[in-house]
């Protein structure tokens, strides 16, 4: 079955070292991500999942202090040797980035601006990824204005208004209550499915990756190296609420838990 769909990214024998201290963050990884997919990386906190996104990002690449080797492909490309700017990545960073002298539609429209797209056709694309987070009548607000949720759509609403083929995003949801995290899964799975795009998702909720993953990869403790996957057949759409009844939510936690608890020892 999955030999028919479209590779997307693959990340081969890839491993990263922060030569200053002599850290080495990730250790042969290994995998494929498909066209459509929603993968997601789950592991203990400081085991690399932050310098993977970094990676496949291309944000690694030319940055003094680390070295890398093995290879990230997109669409057949390497990331790490290609001279041409990778296009069609989102990426929304564990660190929030929006600008606060901007107002919420100005950074939204940023990513637009940077490459170079049209002012009139910048501002529609803007408005329109604002109205699918919820968000149209705080165009004018500043950031300092908004809750931690409302930023975090913003941030969302930034990295889809271009139109990436791939979305990267780095524990969005870590610092949010659990009832905003719930409304903010059940968006994103939303626009994940209009838009058709490819999403590695990273955290250290088992339950957000189960809630959100067709497949989970299990990273060990630093060096991160891949511990396990694991395929979630709970059938969509999913109810955010009512899935973690289930019981095969409920079995999947706890095989998956086996395997984190011991690496979180480790951390
Ligand atoms: N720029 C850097 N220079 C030196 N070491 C770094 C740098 N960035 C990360 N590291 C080290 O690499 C390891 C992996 O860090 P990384 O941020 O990728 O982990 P993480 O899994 O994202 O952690 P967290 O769950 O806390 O976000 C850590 O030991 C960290 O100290
Ligand atoms: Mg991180």
């Amino acid at each position: 079955m999955e030999a028919l769909r479209n590779l997307k990214v693959k990340v081969e024998g890839l491993n990263v070292t922060y030569t200053r201290d002599h850290v080495q963050a990730l250790k042969n990884v290994t995998f494929d991500v498909y066209s459509g997919e929603f993968l997601v990386i789950l592991g203990p906190s400081g085991c690399g999942k932050t310098t993977l996104l970094n990676a496949i990002s291309g944000l690694l690449k030319h940055r003094k202090g680390v070295e890398l080797s093995g290879r990230i492909l997109i669409d057949g490309i390497n990331v790490l040797t290609t001279a041409s700017p990778l296009r069609g990545i989102g990426y929304v960073t564990q660190k929030d980035t929006l600008l606060p002298w901007r107002t919420v539609l100005g950074n939204v429209e940023l990513g637009l601006e940077i490459q170079g797209v049209p002012k009139a056709e910048r501002r529609r694309r803007a408005l329109e990824f604002l109205r699918k987070v919820g968000l149209e009548g705080f165009r004018d607000s500043y950031p300092y204005e908004l809750s931690g949720g409302m930023r975090k759509r913003v941030l969302l609403a930034r990295a889809l208004a271009y139109g990436p083929e791939i979305l990267l995003m780095d524990e969005p949801f870590a610092s949010l209550d659990a009832q905003t995290r719930l409304l903010l899964h059940e968006e994103l799975l939303k626009l994940w499915r209009d838009h058709r795009i490819t999403v590695i998702f990273v955290t250290h909720d088992i339950d957000e990756a189960i809630t959100l993953a067709d497949r989970i990869i299990l990273l060990t403790a630093r060096p991160g190296s891949i511990k396990g996957t694991y395929k979630v057949h709970i059938p969509r759409p999913r109810s955010v609420q009512l899935i973690k009844i289930s019981r095969s939510f409920q079995e999947l936690y706890a095989r998956i838990w086996e395997g984190l608890s011991e690496e979180v020892l480790y951390a």
